[in-house]
């Protein structure tokens, strides 16, 4: 393919096929990514190609950045043993990240012109990832790529106008673009009085079925593994949280509230679990790409919820 087309191409996937990838593919494209430049020539990152499928799973576990079972996981590390023979103190404060970007980029490219779909992760808990790697400590996780078929069609995120970053020869004040508002901005949109209506209107079903489902008293048995996986993740976000983006916050919560209801439809098979969870599901990936339809996403489920009073 093209380069600009590749470019244009590679998007971030976040499902995947079960088809596994041969490691000749996996070899070509760290073959590229280790190509990419690197300050001072050092090329001290070290690509980690997890393809065992116990342990992907294991790292997705302590990845709640992580979506779509991807069928392998790259960790670029850096290597602070090179860097501490032949490096330099900005290796350590930025050089070390650069070129695990860089590389990571070459990689996704490539990956995008075989036709595999990539997600650049960096909302994992370095400690278990490091400890599930075996990493010694002077390894330094920069990175995880999500990798494997694509499945479906991704979004395409809006990108910004080139008015807002292209800058030629000096800075000006650029005029505050749509692309830039974030949905605080954008209150009055983010709840629409649509969504009022469809609340009272779910409250109204609720009171219809006399809140049958929230009666049940038997006891449920759930699956021990999906509960812990569960906690894992709820831990794993609390730990990442603090670091990330705002709206990342309620993408952990309803990510949490899917597998749950997905657990309670499961156990209960009732009607408005599983309703929850397609209305999570339909949703959820507009986080990045379309943050006030998720935000619509997350009242109306909260309206759902009501079905369960
Ligand atoms: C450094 C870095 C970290 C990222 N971390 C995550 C992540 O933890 N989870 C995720 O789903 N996407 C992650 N992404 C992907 C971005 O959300 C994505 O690149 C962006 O929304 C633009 O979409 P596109 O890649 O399809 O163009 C990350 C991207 C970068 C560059």
């Amino acid at each position: 393919m093209e380069l600009t087309e590749v470019i244009k191409k590679r998007r971030s996937i976040r499902k995947f096929s079960d088809k596994p990838v041969s490691r000749e593919l996996l070899t070509e494209l760290i073959e590229a990514a280790a190509l990419a430049p690197t300050a001072s020539n050092l090329q001290a990152w070290r690509f980690f190609v997890a393809d065992d499928p116990t342990l992907v799973r294991e790292i997705d576990s302590f990845s709640p950045g992580l979506s779509g079972h991807p069928p392998v996981i790259i960790a670029i590390a850096s290597d602070l043993a090179e860097v501490e023979r032949r490096g330099s103190k900005n290796s350590l404060v930025y050089g070390l990240m650069m070129d695990a970007s860089m590389a990571a980029e070459n990689l996704m490219l490539k990956a995008a012109d075989l036709g595999l779909g990539t997600c650049a992760i960096k909302s994992y808990n370095d400690k278990a990832v490091h400890k599930l790697l075996n990493l010694p400590d002077t390894m330094r996780l920069e990175i995880l790529i999500s990798l494997g078929w694509p499945e479906g069609e991704p979004r395409t995120p809006r990108r910004k106008p080139m008015e807002d970053v292209l800058f030629w020869n000096a800075w000006e004040e650029p005029e505050k673009s749509t692309a830039d508002r974030t949905p605080e901005e954008e209150p009055a949109k983010a709840r629409k009085p649509e969504n009022d209506k469809k609340a009272v209107g779910n409250q109204a079903a609720a009171a219809r079925t006399g809140g049958a489902q929230a009666q049940q008293t038997e006891t449920l048995r759930f699956d021990k593994k999906e509960l812990q996986d569960l906690l894992i993740y709820m831990i794993t976000s609390a730990a990442g949280l603090p670091g990330e983006p705002h709206m990342y916050g309620p993408l952990r919560l309803i990510e949490s509230s899917r597998r749950l209801a997905g657990m309670l439809s499961a156990a209960y098979g009732g009607e408005v679990f599983g309703e929850l969870t397609a209305l999570i599901d339909a949703g959820k990936g507009r986080n990045m790409t379309d943050p006030e339809g998720f935000c619509e996403m997350l009242q109306e489920a909260a309206a759902k919820a009501t079905e369960l009073l």
